[in-house]
C-alpha cells in the first residue's frame, strides 16, 4: 500500500505521514529533507543555489547530512525551496524516491509532488493545508519554545514566499492530485487532523 501526502511547508504534513505510517506499519520516507541536504550541500560548497548546475553538483551529498539538526532550519528550508526548482536536480532525486516507494508492502511518502508525479497510483493521497497565518503561528510557537526569538512579520513572509515559488515552478509545482483528499488543518488540533486523516485513508483502502 502507498500513501501519498503532500501540502505547504507547516502545513501539519509531515507529523500526519510518521502517524499514518505508524498506524499501517509502513515505512516512512520525508522527501523534503532530500531537498534539504541538497540547498544545505550548496551552500557549504559556497554555490549558488539558483544556478541548475552548482545545486545539480550537491546532489551526490553525503548521506549523513540527512541526520543534521541544521537541515531542519527555516534557513535550510528556504534553500530547499530554491534548489528545488531545477528540473536536473528534482531527476536526480527520483530514483531514490522511486525506490523507496517500491519496495515490498509499500510506504508513505510526503513531500509537495508525491501525488502527483512521484506515486500517481498510491492507493491513498492526502493534500494537507492550512491557511499562511495557522502555519506562521506553529513555526512562531514552535521557534519561541526552543528558546529563539522569531519575528511573526518575517516567519508570515517567508512562508507567502516559499508557497508562492513551490506552487509557481514549471517543474512538478505544489498541487493537490486530481484523486487527493484535500485535509485543512487551521481550526484542528494535531490529535485531531491525524485522527481525520486515518479515517481518510482508511476510507480509501476500504474503497468507501
Ligand atoms: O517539506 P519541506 O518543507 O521539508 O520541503 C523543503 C522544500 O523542498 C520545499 O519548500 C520544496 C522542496 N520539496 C519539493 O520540491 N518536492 C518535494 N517532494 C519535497 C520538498
Amino acid at each position: 500500500m502507498i500513501i501519498a501526502v503532500d501540502g505547504p511547508s507547516a502545513s501539519g504534513k509531515g507529523t500526519i505521514a510518521r502517524a499514518l505510517a505508524q498506524e499501517f506499519g509502513l515505512p516512512y520516507l520525508d522527501t523534503g529533507l532530500l531537498y534539504r541536504a541538497v540547498g544545505y550541500a550548496v551552500a557549504r560548497a559556497c554555490g549558488d543555489p539558483d544556478k541548475e548546475s552548482d545545486a545539480l553538483a550537491a546532489c551526490g551529498f553525503d548521506d549523513a547530512l540527512l541526520d543534521l539538526p541544521d537541515l531542519r532550519s527555516e534557513t535550510t528550508g528556504g534553500l530547499a525551496s530554491r534548489v528545488s526548482v531545477h528540473p536536473a536536480v528534482r531527476e536526480a532525486l527520483l530514483e531514490r524516491q522511486l525506490a523507496f516507494k517500491n519496495q515490498i508492502g509499500g510506504a508513505v511518502l510526503d513531500g509537495r509532488d508525491i501525488g502527483t508525479v512521484i506515486a500517481p497510483e498510491a492507493n491513498a493521497k492526502l493534500f494537507v493545508t492550512a491557511s499562511a497565518e495557522a502555519r506562521a503561528t506553529r513555526r512562531f510557537n514552535e521557534m519561541k519554545a526552543k528558546g529563539e526569538q522569531p519575528s511573526f512579520d518575517n516567519m508570515l513572509a517567508d512562508i507567502i514566499k516559499r508557497d508562492a515559488r513551490d506552487s509557481g515552478r514549471a517543474a512538478a509545482p505544489l498541487k493537490p492530485a486530481q484523486d487527493a483528499d484535500l485535509l485543512d488543518t487551521s481550526e484542528m488540533t494535531i490529535a485531531a487532523a491525524v485522527r481525520q486523516a486515518i479515517m481518510l485513508v482508511r476510507d480509501r483502502i476500504e474503497g468507501r
